[in-house]
C-alpha cells in the first residue's frame, strides 16, 4: 500500500514525539511491505514566528493532498501568559480542524493492565475500564461568535450548535457503540443551556434509529463525578466540543497518564492523528516526553485511515509487550520501577520498533493484542 502522510510536529514536545511516531511508521512499512511517503508542514508558534500565521496556506494545501496527518501539539507559554496577544498557536489547530471538516474526535481511554499502579485512582476501580469518547470538534463555544463589548470589560463566547452538527456525530457514536458494549452516554447541561436542550433532543431522535443501543443522558457535572467514581460504567461517551475537552483530560487519569492517550479526528475524508497531551513546554528539550500517545496515534491512523488492522494491532501489541517487560517513561513509572527501566523518549521509540521486529518473526503474537483500534468505525 502506498500512502502520503503529512507530519505536523508543531510546538514543544510535539517534535520529539512525532519523530518516534514516524519511526514506528517506517518499521511497519518495512515489515508489511508498504510505502509511506512523508511531507512536513508547520503549525502553531513556530509557524507564527516564521510567517505570522499559525496555519500557513502552504500547510493546509499539503494536508489536503495527503492520505493522513500525524500531528504533535501546539502551544507556547508566551501566549498563555499574555491574553492580549491576538494571534495564537491554538488558532492554527482550530482552523485546521474546521478547514478539513474533522468534526469527530475519537479519544479511546483504555488502561493497559501494566499501568494500573500509575494512576492516582485505585486499581480495583480502574481495572477493565474501556471508554471511547466521541467529542464534537468543529462547533460549540470554540467556534461561536466571540468578542468584547465597547467598554472592554464585558466578554462573550457564544455556545452554539446546529442540528446537523449534532446528528452527524451522534450517528458515529451509535455506530461505534454497536461494535462495543452497545451503550451511549450523551453528556450535556440541558438543565441550564438551550444548546444542550437541542443536543439532547437530537441525540434522542437519532437514538431511535439504533434500538439495539442503550442511550443515557448525563449532565456534564455528574459525568465528571461518575468518571472517577465508576469508570467501568461507561462505554461510548458522546459530548460537545467544550465538555469533551474537559472530560477527556480527566479521563486520561484512567489510562495512567496523558502521555498514553491517542486520538483520531475524522470527518468526511482525511483523518488526523494526535496525542491528547499538549506541547508541555516544562519538559520540552529534556528528551523525557512519553512518545506512546503518538505511537498509539499511529496505530489509529493505520486502522482508521488505511484499514490496516493487522498493522495497527502489531503496534498496540508492541506497546503492550514493552510495558509488560517493565519499560517505562518517567510519567508512567511508579515507586516500584527500577531506575534502569526508565527510558527517554528516543529509547522508548526504539524499544517499540525492536518489539515490532520480534513480532514479525512470530505472527501469532498478533492475535493476543488487546485491541484499542479494532473498535473503531472507518
Ligand atoms: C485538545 C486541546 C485543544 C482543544 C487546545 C490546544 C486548543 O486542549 O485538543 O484537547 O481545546 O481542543
Ligand atoms: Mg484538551
Amino acid at each position: 500500500m502506498k500512502k502520503r502522510i503529512v507530519i505536523l510536529p508543531g510546538d514543544g514536545i510535539g517534535k520529539e514525539v512525532t519523530t518516534e511516531g514516524k519511526k514506528v511508521l517506517d518499521k511497519i512499512a518495512e515489515i508489511f511491505g508498504h510505502e509511506f511517503e512523508y511531507d512536513e508542514a508547520t503549525i502553531g508558534h513556530d509557524a507564527i514566528e516564521a510567517t505570522g500565521n499559525p496555519l500557513p496556506d502552504e500547510s493546509l494545501t499539503k494536508m489536503k493532498k495527503a492520505d493522513a496527518i500525524l500531528f504533535g501539539a501546539v502551544g507556547h507559554p508566551k501566549y498563555d501568559n499574555d491574553p492580549s496577544l491576538k494571534v495564537r498557536p491554538e488558532q492554527g489547530l482550530l482552523k485546521m480542524r474546521k478547514e478539513l471538516g474533522l468534526y469527530a474526535n475519537l479519544r479511546p481511554i483504555k488502561l493497559f493492565d501494566e499501568l494500573l499502579e500509575a494512576s492516582s485512582i485505585k486499581p480495583e476501580i480502574l481495572k477493565g475500564s474501556d471508554i471511547l469518547f466521541f467529542r464534537e470538534l468543529t462547533g460549540d463555544v470554540y467556534f461561536g461568535e466571540k468578542g468584547r463589548k465597547d467598554d472592554g470589560n464585558t466578554a462573550y463566547d457564544l455556545m452554539i450548535y446546529q442540528r446537523y452538527e449534532i446528528e452527524r456525530i451522534a450517528h458515529k457514536a451509535f455506530q461505534a457503540a454497536r461494535t462495543r458494549k452497545k451503550k451511549v452516554t450523551s453528556v450535556d447541561k440541558a438543565n441550564v443551556l438551550e444548546s444542550s436542550r437541542l443536543w439532547r433532543a437530537v441525540v434522542q431522535e437519532i437514538g431511535t434509529q439504533y434500538p439495539d443501543v442503550t442511550l443515557e443522558h448525563t449532565f456534564i457535572d455528574t459525568a465528571a463525578m461518575k468518571l472517577i467514581q465508576n469508570p467501568k460504567s461507561f462505554d461510548v461517551v458522546l459530548t460537545g466540543n467544550l465538555f469533551g475537552d474537559i472530560l477527556t483530560d480527566e479521563a486520561s487519569q484512567i489510562a495512567g497518564s496523558m502521555g498514553m492517550l491517542a486520538s483520531a479526528s475524522v470527518g468526511y475524508t482525511i483523518g488526523l492523528y494526535e496525542p491528547i497531551h499538549g506541547s508541555a513546554h516544562d519538559i520540552t528539550g529534556k528528551g523525557i516526553a512519553n512518545p506512546l500517545a503518538s505511537i498509539l496515534s499511529v496505530a489509529l491512523m493505520l486502522d482508521i485511515s488505511f484499514g490496516l488492522k493487522a498493522e495497527a494491532e502489531a503496534v498496540i501489541t508492541a506497546v503492550e509487550h514493552t510495558l509488560k517487560q517493565g519499560w517505562r517513561t518517567a510519567d508512567i513509572a511508579d515507586a516500584k520501577t527500577a531506575k534502569d527501566k526508565i527510558l527517554n523518549t528516543q529509547h522508548m521509540g526504539t524499544k517499540i520498533v525492536e518489539q515490532l521486529s520480534g513480532q514479525s518473526l512470530n505472527p501469532t503474537a498478533l492475535n493476543t493484542a488487546s485491541s484499542i483500534a479494532s473498535n473503531f468505525i472507518s
